[in-house]
């Protein structure tokens, strides 16, 4: 596989891993694809009856725009159906094609650096606890005006944690290459900048 310049970048929900990938694809001028969309459409597809491995293999660019795949209950639906092995494989050729891309491509979610590109140049694994975790999701979604407590927004990310590390199918973990970042004691300028070190030293000792 060419991957002379793919990024990969995975962790856990909200420890900031689309702010850093989104600022690695502009820093590195990259296309990013958040391959938790991917998921979060064939979730909220399962919401209204459609079968998963069905909405997997027929997702299309409308199902990834749809304006609700943010909500905390496509969150859960995704993760729900992340562990099938079928809806996995069925996403597995969008994601390494993206990934191949000339000039490379910063690819954002949990089984990136394991599964989906293992010889990316660069590997990150961003973290934070839980607790700050949750509550920057707390803080997102409230803004966007949604009514929910922050009791709740922690329950979400420890069950979704759970499900995501503890699945059969490519469990979130870090590859064994991969450089961690915990976010926890951090704000985003400071992610960025260490994900930005991070990737240089990686594809300058690769050169
Ligand atoms: O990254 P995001 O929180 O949008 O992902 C939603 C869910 O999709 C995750 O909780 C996880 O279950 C699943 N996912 C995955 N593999 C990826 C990206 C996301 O299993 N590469």
């Amino acid at each position: 596989m060419n991957e002379t310049f793919t990024i990969a970048v995975d962790g856990p929900a909200a420890a900031g891993k689309g702010t850093i990938s989104k600022a690695l694809a502009a820093h590195f001028d990259l296309p990013h694809l958040d391959t938790g969309l991917l998921y979060r459409a064939v979730g909220a597809l399962t919401l209204t009856g459609t079968d998963p491995v069905t909405a997997a293999r027929s997702l299309t660019a409308d199902d990834l725009g749809r304006d609700n795949l943010r909500t905390p209950e496509v969150a859960q639906a995704a993760s729900k159906v992340a562990v099938i092995a079928d809806v996995r494989a069925a996403l597995v050729d969008f994601q390494r094609a993206f990934a191949r891309r000339i000039g490379g491509a910063v690819l954002d979610g949990r089984d990136i650096g394991t599964v989906i590109c293992p010889n990316a140049k660069a590997k990150l694994f961003v973290t934070a606890s839980p607790g700050v975790r949750a509550e920057r999701r707390y803080l997102e979604l409230t803004g966007k005006g949604l009514d929910i407590t922050r009791e709740q927004v922690l329950a979400d990310v420890v069950a979704r944690d759970d499900r995501d590390m503890n699945r059969a199918e490519a469990p979130l973990k870090p590859a064994p290459d991969a450089v961690l970042i915990d976010t926890s004691e951090m704000n985003i300028n400071d992610a960025v900048t260490a994900a930005i070190r991070t990737v240089e030293t990686k594809t300058q000792a690769s050169r």
